[in-house]
């Protein structure tokens, strides 16, 4: 007989993976929500041509896309960006700005299997529209590094590698390029980290031969590490577009700095993200061992609202991906412990009494306990065992003789003590003991 396997880079969330993916989810959202975001979510599937041109060349080349019944073609999300830029577009005039949005959804690419990169992943996006100024990034960096703090990891576990395309523009810019060579260094670059030095072919076998002056400054650019050596590089042009964005640069350091978060972010050039929107600031969460693939990325995009037929509406942001964060969070040991303990385990002795406890099982339920019992009649100390290995903290004695009594037994299953109480007291009598607990 066939047997059947989830496709290739999707995944199965058994109820532990399950659990881990929600606790994932549940600090996401509650960094999200301390810091005034609102979610949204959206359709999984999107006309093709959103994607097309916009994601760039990379992703357009991953996408599960097809010609549905009706003729369209269409494709599944490969990420939001374009999608929040649709819906934030249509509305823009009667939305409050700043607009702050956040959503968890699941996007699909078909990639090749590799560790921390599958076919179906979750991502947290977080977006903040209408606001052009650095201030956007601030509270953005400081968010993603709220969602990682939120399950424990520290700096010493993960960093923020902050870069700029624009910086990068208006530097090679300075050096002589134009922009269409500019744009071959920025794609050289994206492939440096991999490829080393083979990178700069592709730009020779497009542009011509790289001056050794020019590629020297470039290198020396790629290796700054710091905001003053970021401004000593610098000074020597009298570049008013430099002398701007180096103003950008001070306000989101130094405002993050003010949060004390600096010890997690790195000034890093080498960062330009493969996306074809970004246009200003562009940043990747990486853990501090360097072991995994990104942890997140995002950066500025202020002409995509545009080109999507929306109002010119400057835009920046991040998403999160669920499948390096939950290696990092097994990593470190910092998985939640899969629980799935009931609060109270009912004994039950015969049909009889089976027909008094459902009654008082299922007003417990109804106050909010978490309730099991044994679906099929069973010996006492069969059902004194399933109950002490269920995890639960108290057992609850319906038998023939308590009933006939008008009490119910409660023992304490960490210590095995009991007690009596009348029927009618149940659920003051659990209420008490659990909240003692
Ligand atoms: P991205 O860098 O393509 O950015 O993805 C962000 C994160 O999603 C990555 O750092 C990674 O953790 C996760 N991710 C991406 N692809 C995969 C995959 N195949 N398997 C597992 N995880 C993956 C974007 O998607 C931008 N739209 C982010 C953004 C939002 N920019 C502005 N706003």
């Amino acid at each position: 007989m066939a047997s059947f396997q989830s496709l290739p880079g999707f995944r199965d969330f058994y109820p532990e993976e399950f659990s881990r993916r929600q606790h994932i989810f549940r600090v996401w959202r509650q960094g999200a929500s301390a810091f005034g975001f609102q979610e949204y979510d959206a359709p999984v599937l999107e006309p093709l041509e959103l994607y097309k041109t916009k994601s760039g060349d990379e992703i357009e080349a991953q996408l599960f896309s097809f010609t549905d019944k009706g003729g369209r073609e269409v494709a599944l999300r490969p990420e939001m960006t374009p999608t929040v830029c649709r819906m934030v577009g249509a509305k823009a005039g009667a939305l409050k700005r700043p607009i702050k949005w956040f959503s968890i959804a699941e996007f699909y690419r078909y990639e090749r299997a590799q560790k921390g990169r599958l076919r179906a992943f979750n991502q947290f996006n977080a977006d903040i529209f209408g606001e052009a100024g650095p201030e956007a990034e601030i509270e953005l960096i400081a968010l993603l590094i709220q969602c990682l703090n939120g399950f424990g990891l520290t700096k010493d576990d993960f960093y923020i590698r902050l870069s700029d395309r624009d910086l990068w523009f208006f530097y090679l810019e300075a050096l002589g390029l134009n922009e269409n060579q500019a744009r071959g260094i920025l794609s050289a670059i994206d492939r440096y980290e991999k490829m080393g030095d083979d990178a700069f072919t592709g730009y020779t076998e497009v542009h011509g031969e790289l001056a050794a002056a020019t590629k020297e400054k470039v290198l020396t650019f790629l290796k700054i590490k710091s905001l003053g050596e970021l401004e000593s590089t610098l000074a020597p042009f009298k570049s008013d577009k430099l002398a701007v964005r180096l103003a950008d640069w001070r306000k989101v350091l130094g405002g993050l700095a003010a949060m004390k978060l600096n010890d997690f972010v790195a000034v890093d050039l080498g960062v330009v993200r493969g996306l074809a929107y970004y246009t200003g600031f562009v940043f990747e969460a990486f853990d501090r061992k360097g072991d995994l693939r990104a942890l997140a990325g995002g950066g500025r995009y202020n002409d995509l609202v545009k080109k999507l037929g929306g109002p010119d509406l400057p835009a920046v942001g991040f998403a999160i991906g669920d499948v390096t964060t939950g290696l990092l969070l097994e990593q470190r040991g910092l998985t939640p412990r899969f629980v799935t303990a009931p609060d109270i385990y009912v004994v039950i002795g015969g049909e009889l009494e089976r027909a008094a406890a459902f009654g008082d099982i299922h007003a417990l339920r109804g106050a909010g306990w978490r309730v099991e019992y044994p679906f099929k009649e069973l010996a006492f100390g069969k059902q004194f065992k399933a109950a002490s290995e269920s995890g639960a903290k108290l057992a609850l004695i319906y038998g023939g003789d308590e009933l006939a009594k008008g009490v119910v037994k409660i023992r304490d299953l960490t210590d095995r003590s009991e007690q009596e109480v009348p029927r009618d007291q149940v659920l003051v009598c659990v209420r008490d003991f659990l909240s003692g607990h």
